[in-house]
């Protein structure tokens, strides 16, 4: 076993193979095999030509040459470590899920997590103005369970058909391989059902003081449930410990300059100084008849719950550990929303559907298809089935044991007590409105400019204009103006000021009205822009 964990502390040890550990420290080959002189090339007399059997060489290269793998698609700049979570509210959960990782007080389960920027690549600046990835890998009795996070309780967008062209227009330009703000407003001002998480985007929420001092969201619903096959729907929230702290655009955008890697630095010399970073981990609960009759549908990512559902702590989570080696343990982590455990499921929240396949999916390329056996992946109790082979294969296959289901030799079999029941055969107009932007999108952006103080407003507004105000195009600016200025008329006027934009066009999202010549906003399944 390549990792092993203390449950008391949550440390993990170090990898059996890493150099410290291993039996002899004199330089081998590849092979184990000890060798003289590995800063030496053959050559035929002193400066060459080299020889083909110098394997020492051919192997360095052929190693070498192949060290990078394919960065994430999204979140590519991330930082790591590993720690755990402890239980203190069993009797709350206890109501609701079966989860075995919840079940008494004071229980630890091992963690590693991984903090993330979106749409930067692996070298990016970490100070960037963007959404923060959160993933937690739980190594429960039961298996494995990835919780995969943002700092921000929604999302911009709620169908997932439009995630990858969403995703593209943060990413380069196709002829410039620049970023390109008028892609970003362009696709933000045309799907509206984003003005919440660009608003907070937005704000100096969009650039936190490190990964340390930010909460995180499970943002979808997700669905606890009970031994009879009952079931609640329920939202994390990972409240920071160590109070949330922003930079300024200023202060963010001189510190990308000198130092990009300031959040990766941040949270390794925490740990490592022995100040671990912890987070509060809060549970909102609702029964399914709640849900019908609830202001907002539960299955649209863009709105958040309201405090009409309280929020009840259940643990607490702590970091208390640098990885001993960044590749191993952070590079090649394989968080998954399909990763689930017993009491705890998805919701239909189609984004989330969406996410089910995604991962795994990207993970096979960026790791391969035995990219589970990896020891910061791997389940720490034993895997039986019938799934065989692939590249990779490095666990003994599930030696021979047979590969099918043989009445010779027989797997056991769990036995769940109830069957899975179709919860998203609702009625209700609750649920109904994804496909479509209304008036009630309109609703949680306002809440948020509500709350803010009129320092975090006057920020708000300056940091919009400064990147919407190097929007060539006249009519994307406009556009997201009429958005902005539907919100509050004295953030869309600043905002205008601020952006060169004369006239504001009022906005009517009723079902069906016209908008710009665009019928997008009856359904997004005609979006002709
Ligand atoms: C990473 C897809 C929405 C949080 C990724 C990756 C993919 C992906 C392909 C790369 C995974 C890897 O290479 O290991 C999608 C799709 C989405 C979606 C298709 C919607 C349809 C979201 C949302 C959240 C989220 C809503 C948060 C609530 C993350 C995080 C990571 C990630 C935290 C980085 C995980 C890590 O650190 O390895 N996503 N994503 N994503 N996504 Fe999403």
């Amino acid at each position: 076993q390549p990792f092993s964990y203390d449950l008391n502390t949550g440390l993990v040890a170090q990898l059996q193979v890493s150099g410290e550990s291993a039996p002899q420290l004199e330089y081998t080959t590849e092979n184990g095999a000890p060798y003289t002189n590995p800063y030496d090339a053959w050559k035929i007399g002193s400066n060459g030509p080299l020889l083909l059997e110098d394997y020492h060489l051919t192997e360095l290269f052929g190693s070498f040459d192949r060290e990078r793998i394919p960065e994430r698609v999204v979140h590519a700049k991330g930082a790591g470590a590993h720690g755990y979570f402890e239980v203190t509210n069993a009797s709350f959960c206890k109501q609701y899920t079966m989860m075995d990782m919840l079940s008494e007080d004071g229980l630890k389960t091992p963690v590693t997590v991984r903090i993330s920027t979106v749409g930067g690549e692996t070298g990016s600046a970490d100070e960037a103005r963007d959404p923060r990835g959160f993933a937690v890998k739980f190594r429960t009795r039961k298996g494995i369970l990835d919780i995969v996070m943002n700092n921000t309780p929604v999302f911009f967008i709620r169908d997932p058909s439009k995630f990858p062209y969403f995703i593209h227009t943060q990413k380069r330009n196709p002829q410039t391989n620049l970023k390109d703000k008028d892609m970003f407003w362009d696709f933000l001002s045309a799907n509206p059902e984003s003005l919440y998480q660009a608003m907070i985007l937005f704000s100096d929420r969009g650039t936190p003081y490190g990964l340390r001092h930010m909460d995180a969201w499970t943002g979808h619903t997700y669905r606890w449930i009970q031994t009879d096959g009952s079931f609640h729907y329920v939202k994390l929230h990972f409240e920071t410990m160590q109070g949330v702290k922003n930079f300024t655009n200023a202060e963010a955008t001189v510190i990308q300059g000198t130092n990009p890697d300031f959040a990766t630095q941040d949270l390794y010399e925490a740990i490592s100084n022995g100040s671990y970073p912890g987070w509060t981990v809060y549970a909102q609960v609702m029964a399914p008849e709640q849900a019908e009759n609830y202001t907002y549908n539960v299955l649209d990512l863009t709105k958040d719950w309201d405090e009409t559902v309280p929020k009840v702590e259940i643990g607490k989570m702590y970091l208390t550990q640098n990885p001993t080696n960044y590749f191993a343990e952070v590079e090649q982590a394989a968080f998954s929303p399909s990763h689930i455990v017993d009491g705890w499921a998805p919701s239909a929240d189609p984004m989330l559907q969406a996410r089910l396949f995604a991962y795994s999916d990207t993970q096979r390329y960026r790791l391969g298809v035995n990219h589970i056996q990896i020891p910061v992946n791997a389940p720490t109790v034993p895997v039986a089935n019938w799934e065989r082979g692939g590249h990779m294969n490095i666990n003994g296959n599930q030696g021979n044991r047979p590969n099918y289901m043989s009445t010779m030799s027989r797997l056991g079999l769990y036995n769940r007590t109830y069957t899975l029941d179709s919860h998203q055969q609702w009625t209700g107009g609750a649920v109904q409105s994804l496909s479509m932007v209304t008036e009630i999108d309109f609703s949680w952006p306002r809440i948020f400019w509500n709350t803010m103080s009129d320092q975090d407003q006057q920020n708000l507004i300056s940091n919009v204009v400064g990147h919407l105000g190097e929007v060539v195009s006249q009519e994307v600016r406009e556009r997201q103006v009429a958005l902005f200025n539907h919100v509050n008329a004295t953030l869309g006027q600043a905002i205008a000021a601020g952006v060169g934009v004369t006239s504001i066009q009022s906005l009517n999202f009723t079902y069906g009205e016209t908008w710009l010549n665009h019928t997008v906003y009856s359904t997004d399944s005609t979006l002709d822009f």
